[in-house]
């Protein structure tokens, strides 16, 4: 575990941490239901069979956890508001109650639209699914806006179309490959609507949650280099080009849905000018030519006929999901986002990071947190304006296609009592925002 002492981040630093509505609200009856709710009943969708009918039973138990939030002392709370609770009557009620009790400790509400839990009967493929997340958006807005001043439109559209459409390991479980690009397109549609009616309902700070690693090649050899190129526009940049430029990478918008003047025209939505831009990272992917054969590295298998392959990273140690702790990453994204997108990239904040591990006593969580925001710190030096960083997650949770084998939290959660019991990190964590806090030595 490091020692030395944490450099300092510019005032006005915002230190958070996040969940998601179907992660840990539970009370699924007292909601509509959403795409999870049908994949995960169908069996060996999620490796321990389990749902998220109760998870943490955040709904009901949500004063616990905003105390546990303003005992940790943080600035902010990104939570995720499940759009088909809204759509289900006395719905809202929940959000009100919830921006009320953070308020009221002095933490900072973050919400996220949308959070994967898409309500049963939409569907990404269809257009319209864009316009009627803007209508939503603009209902949240409306009902929270007087006390929530920050917004994140999606989370990681990125993952929610390779992992939910691509390849079928998340909810709705298709596994359309390439055909399921009018899925990025129709979400990155939806994130321009939604930015749009939340201005118009008075938001002055609104971002994205976008998902961003480095890709590295496997090799120096042109097919390999190649190969993670492709991996890099599919992934990072098929998603951050048209946000803040715009334009998608070269080749790719002539494969969205639609004519290229509307796809133009849609462009002009998508990339509505942010407020700042939320970067989720955990860690590099090693990308080479096909192998032919599936190939896989920290839980994603990707299937065979692709034009590229995942490689294991070596040498570095592995969270209990098997993903590399690369810290330095961090610092090479953020730089490399600055030196791609320049004066088009705003203030960025790390709306995501965090490993999965077991145990209280949790020195390897606090190993990885505090590589990280070390090499955030750097990525501030090289001049990135950094503004924020939240950790993954506040609580243990439901971990998507691995149940609840995957703990992220800085809080245990006990599945059967959902009693909560802060690990290590949590103090730690606590630890580290009071020090920032205090006036500089010397
Ligand atoms: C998602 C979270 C998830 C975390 C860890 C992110 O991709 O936004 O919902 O729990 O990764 O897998």
């Amino acid at each position: 575990m490091a020692t030395d002492a944490m450099p300092r981040f510019p005032d006005g630093f915002l230190w958070g941490v996040s969940t998601s509505a179907h992660q840990i609200e539970g009370a699924a009856g007292m909601r509509g239901p959403s795409v999870w709710d049908a994949f995960t009943a169908e069996p060996g969708r999620v490796k321990d069979g389990s749902t998220a009918a109760v998870a943490c039973d955040h709904y009901h138990r949500y004063r616990e956890d905003v105390a546990l939030l303003a005992g940790l002392g943080v600035d902010a709370y990104r939570f995720s508001v499940s759009w088909p609770r809204v759509e289900s009557p006395g719905g809202l009620d929940f959000y009100d109650r919830l921006v009320d009790e953070l308020c009221a400790a002095g933490v900072r509400p973050v919400p996220t639209l949308f959070h994967w839990d898409l309500p049963a009967g939409l569907d990404w493929l269809e257009r319209d699914t864009a316009a009627r997340f803007a209508a939503y958006a603009a209902v949240v807005a409306e009902r929270l806006g007087d006390r929530v001043g920050t917004w994140i439109t999606l989370n990681e559209p990125a993952e929610h179309t390779l992992l939910g459409h691509a390849l079928g390991v998340h909810a709705p479980g298709r596994e359309l490959l390439f055909d399921a690009l009018p899925v990025a397109h129709h979400q990155l549609l939806a994130h321009g609507l939604a930015v749009r009616a939340l201005r118009a309902a008075g938001a002055t700070d609104v971002g994205i949650a976008n998902s961003h690693g480095p890709t590295w090649p496997a090799s120096d050899e042109p097919a390999d280099r190649d190969a993670a190129d492709f991996y890099d526009v599919l992934l990072n940049r098929m998603f951050s080009d048209p946000v803040l430029t715009g334009r998608y990478p070269e080749g790719i918008g002539e494969l969205m849905p639609g004519s290229p003047e509307e796809t133009d025209a849609d462009l002009e939505i998508i990339a509505e000018p942010l407020d700042w831009y939320g970067v989720n990272y955990y860690a590099p992917t090693r990308v080479g030519a096909p192998q032919g054969t599936e190939t896989g590295s920290g839980g994603v298998t990707l299937p065979a006929g692709l034009p590229f392959s995942v490689r294991p990273i070596e040498g570095r140690p592995q969270t209990d999901f098997g993903w590399p702790v690369v810290p330095e990453g961090l610092t090479e994204l953020l730089t490399g986002l600055r030196d791609r997108y320049g004066e088009r990239l705003p203030p960025v904040m790390i709306t995501e990071n965090g490993c999965s591990y077991e145990g209280l006593d949790d020195r390897e969580r606090i190993a990885y947190l505090d590589g990280h925001v070390r090499a955030l710190h750097r990525a501030v030096e090289a001049g990135v304006d950094a503004r924020g960083y939240f950790v993954w997650s506040l609580l243990d949770n439901f971990e998507w296609a691995e149940g609840y084998a995957r703990r992220f939290g800085l809080v245990h959660v006990d599945f059967t009592t959902l009693a909560r019991t802060p690990k290590a990190s949590y103090g730690w964590f606590r630890e580290l925002v009071r020090a920032q806090r205090c006036p500089p030595v010397g």
